[in-house]
């Protein structure tokens, strides 16, 4: 539990309460864990695997708002505020979550600080992510776009050694297309441009970012 970061701070003691209130369980790659609109119930902690967070637009196009790996806690929102799922949750991989009741959250807000602390450094975390989202869909250009989602992907969820930075990524084309806010075309076009200047290399399911090239 040590790992996750909401429980960074807490003691023995809190751990244990926090188990005595969570459930674990486990999901299949590709399980919908719960849809934007749904009546928020309960708050998930992802011990193992990743979740994809995103919209759907009425015509059914989908826009990934975030990548979330082991660690990462979602969920809140909804049960903060008490309106709908902010958006819909997905497996991306076989996944381990702790489950907490929506009761049982607000129990635990109640009693231990530190994680109301954190959980309100979370929603400032989104919402400067949120922000700089906006920025780049309205000055960048796709190129750059592309290269920035990359290196964001890298920064959070890559695993560093010397100048290689691994990503293990569970994202397909179309939805890291539509994290970056781009065409798939032109995904594909940036991806293959880095890849030729060997800034990435490309593996089954991760890909390699080389800073010193990067740099270069
Ligand atoms: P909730 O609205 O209950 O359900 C969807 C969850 O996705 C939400 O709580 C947050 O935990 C998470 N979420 C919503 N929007 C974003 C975002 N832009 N970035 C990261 N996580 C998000």
């Amino acid at each position: 539990l040590k790992k996750v970061q909401l429980f960074e701070n807490l003691n023995v003691e809190q751990l244990q309460r926090i188990m005595s209130i969570a459930r674990k369980q486990w999901f299949t790659a590709g399980t919908v864990l719960f849809q934007e609109k749904d009546f928020g119930a309960a708050f998930y902690i992802l011990l193992k695997g990743s979740i994809k967070i995103y919209t759907r637009s009425t015509s059914g196009d989908e826009k990934v708002l975030s990548l979330l790996q082991s660690g990462e806690s979602f969920g809140e929102l909804s049960l903060l505020d008490g309106r709908p799922r902010s958006a819909s949750a997905q497996t991306l991989e076989d996944s381990t979550l702790l489950v907490i009741s929506g009761n049982d959250f607000h129990e635990l807000l109640r009693e231990q600080f530190e994680i109301t602390r954190h959980i309100m450094a979370q929603l400032c975390r989104r919402l400067r992510d949120t922000n700089q989202h906006v920025y780049d869909l309205t000055f960048v250009d796709s190129r750059t776009r592309v290269l920035k989602n990359v290196i964001l992907l890298a920064n959070r969820h890559g695993s560093r050694a010397g100048n290689i930075i691994t990503i293990k990524m569970p994202l397909n084309y179309d939805e890291l297309a539509q994290m970056a806010g781009v065409a798939k075309q032109e995904l594909s076009q940036v991806l293959r441009d880095l890849e030729d200047r060997h800034i990435l290399t490309f593996s089954p399911n991760a890909y390699k970012l080389d800073l010193a090239r990067l740099n270069g």
